[in-house]
């Protein structure tokens, strides 16, 4: 069977980006490239990939899978211990990055690090003198960190404490966090593969990104920056929280993902600690 043919099979099965996930790494080939071609399958790549189709009828994310995701144009290792890294997440990275050159922050703490995947791409883009620190509940997690901080060769502080419990007052420039935000019974379908540690946000997918706020502004230098994932429908509730904290911090900014939806914000300190 020519792969461009099982393509258009699956199509109504595999979404454009799980094709492309595919395509790549059984076949070690461009989907582009496919489509204008005649790759043929063999008979135990074909085995494979039904073994692999049969798995993701049962749920289970490609990333699982195959142990491993693609962020910021890097490859992290993914286990069942951490959240597979999602590409909205590399807006809020991007956004980390500009504000850390522009304002020369040499100091950088990763809450809630899971494979990484923020830590290790901020590292590899800012200038080598800055500190980045990845810190995370999960043993096993920052397991999965430091083995993605050494096959990304970069050099970060890799922490297991539960948020900033142990981190000394005034240690960072800047505090970047995707933190568990869904709420508690949106928890389903594949989801359920993933840790529920990495996803639970409460009842209102709040609780986590609250306590943060709570405590964040001690451990940030004054002029420093916090920066925050929220879920796609959390900005109303999140301007309030922001706002009940007005004492402590300064709103600079919304960040949208790719759908034009508020997905983060940027906060920089002010209060008196
Ligand atoms: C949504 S995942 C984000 C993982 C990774 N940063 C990413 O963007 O893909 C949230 C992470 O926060 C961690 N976490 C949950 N509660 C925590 C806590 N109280 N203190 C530190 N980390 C926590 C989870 O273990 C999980 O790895």
């Amino acid at each position: 069977m020519k792969l461009k043919d099982w393509l258009k099979t699956n199509r109504s099965f595999f979404n454009d980006s799980d094709l492309r996930f595919l395509i790549k790494n059984v076949f070690n080939l461009n989907y582009s490239e496919v489509l204008g071609s005649d790759v043929y399958i063999d008979l135990q790549n074909l085995q494979y990939l039904d073994e692999i189709k049969e798995l993701c009828i049962n749920g289970l994310p490609l990333a699982y899978i195959f142990g491993k995701e693609e962020f910021f144009g890097l490859e992290f290792r993914v286990d069942r211990n951490t959240l597979i890294p999602r590409p909205e997440t590399e807006l809020i990275a991007e956004r980390a990055i500009e504000i850390i050159r522009k304002n020369n922050l040499k100091s950088v703490l990763d809450l809630g690090c899971g494979s990484g995947n923020i830590a290790i791409s901020v590292k590899k883009e800012v200038s080598s003198d800055v500190a980045v620190f990845a810190s995370d509940v999960s043993f096993y997690a920052t397991e999965v960190t430091r083995d993605n901080a050494e096959s990304n060769q970069v050099d970060i502080s890799i922490v297991n404490a539960d948020l900033l419990e142990g981190f000394k007052i005034n240690s960072f420039d800047l505090i970047i966090s995707n933190p568990p935000y869904v709420e508690s019974d949106h928890i389903k379908g594949s989801l359920l593969f993933e840790p529920k540690v990495a996803l639970d946000g409460g009842i209102d997918g709040l609780d986590v990104i609250s306590k943060i706020l709570e405590e964040a502004h001690h451990y940030i230098k004054d002029k420093g920056y916090l920066i925050i994932e929220v879920g796609y429908q959390h900005k109303q509730a999140a301007d309030k929280l922001i706002e009940s904290k007005a004492c402590f911090y300064k709103l600079e900014e919304w960040i949208k993902d790719y759908s034009d939806i508020f997905r983060g914000f940027i906060l920089s300190v002010i209060g008196d600690r």
